[in-house]
Order: C-alpha cells, then structure tokens, then sequence
C-alpha cells in the first residue's frame, strides 16, 4: 500500500514539474473575451487564448469560423474593414494592443504576416528584402547586403536565389516566391509570424520545405499558422486552437487534440466527419 502510495507521490511530483516547465514559457499574445463584428456578423465569440514563446501554434477549423479574421486581429489589420467593431482585449506582450494610444506601426514591426497566395513585390529578389529594413532608415549598403543574406539563409532558400538577386522576384517558383515572403517577414526582425494557409498553393515539395522551415523558425520565433490540413497541424504545431463558428471549441497540446480530443465536435472535425 505505501508502496503504492510513493508511487503515486512520485508520480504526481514528475508531473508538476513538467506542469511547471510548461507555464514557465512566456506569453507573447493573451485574448480576454475577444468579440468581433463585421456589421451584424458576429465572427468571434469570447475568444480566450495564450499563445507562448517559441511554439508553433496551429489554428483550425471549417472555412468562414473565423480563423483569418482571429489572426488579422492579432496585428490589427482587421480594422482596415470599416465596418468591424471589436470589444475584449488582446495582450501582446502585456501591452493591451486595442487601446487607441497603443502605436499600430509598432505593432507591424513585430508582427510579420505571410500570406495564403504568395504576394512578392514586383521588384527584384534583392529589393523584396531589402525594402523593409530601407524603410526603417537603413541605408548602408554593406549592413543591407548582409540582411538580405541572412533572411534568405533564414528561410532556406538562400541558395536557390543567390546568383540570381537583381533578377525580378515574379521569375521563381510558388514554392520559392513563399520562401521568398518569409524571407521578406525575417528581414524586419519580427517576434512573430503570423501565417494564413502558407502552403495551400504550394506542391507537396515545397509544403515540405516550409513546413521544415516553420519547425526551424520557432527557435528564434513564434509562430501561429492557419491551416486546413490536418496532418500539417499535427506534424508541425505544439498548440492547436478548433475553431467552429466564431468560437474556440478547444485548445491544447497538439498531440492530445488529435490523440485525445475533450470535445465531440473537435473529434467529427479531425476525423474527417464535418468541415
Ligand atoms: N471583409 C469582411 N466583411 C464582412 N464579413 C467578413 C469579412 N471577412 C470575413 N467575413 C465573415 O467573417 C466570418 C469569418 O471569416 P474568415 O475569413 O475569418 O473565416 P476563415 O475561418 O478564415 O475561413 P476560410 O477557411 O474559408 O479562409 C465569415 O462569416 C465571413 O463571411
Ligand atoms: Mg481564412
């Protein structure tokens, strides 16, 4: 029976401290009953999530719930629609970024954002990466040269473009022009990246790539990516946050989401039943 007992203690200890190591991850993002409205649509629903440091979170869900509106509110673009209203608060890095004094420019040079289609400037490969850092003062050619480098090193694509820099940015691939505008986001020194469907208009090689690339990436970054591949989630995300009209149904470790949903609705939707 103490046996039993000791083993019991001893087990209940191991756990709190993997508890712990969790909770010591800092918090980039924290939403506080985050509502939003285009017009009468109410689009999201009391949305209560963290999002920590270095992780991949992954969002899901049916199309129209909710998800690319959740994370253009994260770096509020969202509010570029006249017609959305917002009510709760989001947190990023302690700063409520809702308030009116808080600085939005701020806000997007933290805040990278790649896109479902790839959206390259029609300049040259170079100027695509360089542009960022030129706006934000830099001019010496020398530290420009070595931005671009590094950020094209970043994103694993480095060696693909590097004889080809003054050529325009249109004459690479889906994969690579993808590649290209995470290298473009890197480039800035962002804190996090947010991604809608980056590898929906991609080939199952390049998938690859970036999907390699995400794990490498949350070393140095935070990562929330929008996906409505279920096997992507799970193969790259610590977090997955369901999302169902408007709502967050669950959110958890990636691997008890798809091991061992709580909810009956996230389990119809990860095997295939809805969405
Ligand atoms: N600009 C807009 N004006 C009005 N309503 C919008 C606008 N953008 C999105 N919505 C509505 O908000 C809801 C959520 O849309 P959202 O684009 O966030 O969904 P989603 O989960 O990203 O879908 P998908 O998987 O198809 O990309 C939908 O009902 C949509 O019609
Ligand atoms: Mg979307």
């Amino acid at each position: 029976m103490a046996v039993i007992t000791d083993k019991k203690n001893i087990n209940v200890t191991t756990l709190n401290k993997e508890e712990k190591q969790v909770s010591a991850k800092s918090v980039v993002y924290n939403t506080k009953d985050l509502n939003l409205w285009y017009g009468d649509d109410h689009a999201l629903k009391n949305i209560n999530l963290s999002i920590y440091e270095n992780e991949v979170t992954a969002i899901i869900g049916p199309s129209g719930c909710g998800k690319s509106t959740f994370i253009k509110t994260l770096n509020r673009m969202v509010e570029l629609i006249p017609v959305v209203r917002i009510s709760g608060d989001i947190r990023y890095r302690e700063s409520s970024i809702l308030e009116k004094s808080y600085k939005v420019e701020a806000l997007r040079t933290r805040v990278g954002m790649v896109f479902q289609k790839p959206n390259p400037f029609p300049k040259s490969i170079y100027d695509n990466i360089a542009y960022g850092p030129k706006i934000h003062g830099i001019k010496d050619k020398k530290i420009l040269d070595e931005i671009v480098e590094r950020s094209l090193r970043g994103a694993a694509i480095w060696d693909e473009v590097k004889d080809r820099l003054k050529e325009n940015a249109y004459g690479l691939s889906g994969g690579q022009q993808q590649r290209l505008c995470i290298a473009r986001c890197l480039a800035i020194e962002p804190d996090v990246i947010l991604m809608d469907e980056p590898t929906s208009a991609l080939d199952p090689i390049s998938t690859l790539k970036v999907e390699e690339l995400i794990q490498d990436l949350k070393k140095d970054y935070s990562i929330i990516i929008v996906t409505h591949n279920m096997q992507q989630a799970a193969r790259i995300s610590d977090k997955t946050a369901f999302f169902l009209n408007g709502e967050v149904v669950e959110f958890d470790e990636t691997d008890k989401i798809f091991a061992n949903p709580n909810d009956k609705r996230t389990e119809d939707y990860i095997t295939g039943r809805f969405g």
